[in-house]
């Protein structure tokens, strides 16, 4: 039997809040309830999901360089880096993995200057405003990805 896809889930700062974190905009869940189902999801999907949260730039560009080694596909939050960082998507083009970019909310609806993400312009697609249940969406189209990968 091939090797389970080893799959990273990274969120940015502030999303060690979620649960208390203006809930009307980021739903009731804890990130450690959001990370279980991505877990449970993921082995249902036959992936081995690994979860991590930074609030710091640096640390997830080193989690994301050193990804390229290790896993099989990123899926990630950048929470407010999303709108700031090129360093972030310097990293993820170095890494080179099928990338997935996803918000809880609909940044497209909010303030102007959420509206434009440097990591979408090196993701794979991008999935916004379903909430906590956009990581399990991400998780079903990183299979389907990966999983087409495997049959070229
Ligand atoms: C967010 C949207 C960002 O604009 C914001 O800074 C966040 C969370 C989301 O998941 O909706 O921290 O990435």
């Amino acid at each position: 039997m091939a090797k389970a896809p080893k799959i990273l889930i990274l969120n940015g700062p502030n999303l060690n809040m979620l649960g208390s974190r203006q809930p009307d905009v980021y739903g009731q869940e804890s990130l450690s309830d959001i990370e279980q189902s991505c877990g449970r999801h993921g082995q249902s999907l036959g992936m081995d999901v690994e979860c991590r949260q930074s609030n710091s730039e640096g640390q997830l560009v080193d989690w994301v360089q050193a990804a390229r080694q290790s896993h099989d596909g990123l899926i990630l939050n950048p929470g407010a880096y999303s709108h700031t960082s090129i360093a972030i998507m310097d990293a993820l083009l170095a890494a080179d993995l099928p990338l997935i970019e996803v918000h809880l909310s609909n940044i497209h609806r909010r303030e102007a200057f959420r509206h434009h993400s440097y990591v979408s312009k090196v993701a794979d697609a991008v999935l916004c405003g379903f909430g906590s249940h956009g990581y399990l969406l991400a998780l079903d189209a990183m299979a389907r990805r990966l999983n087409a990968q495997q049959e070229t």
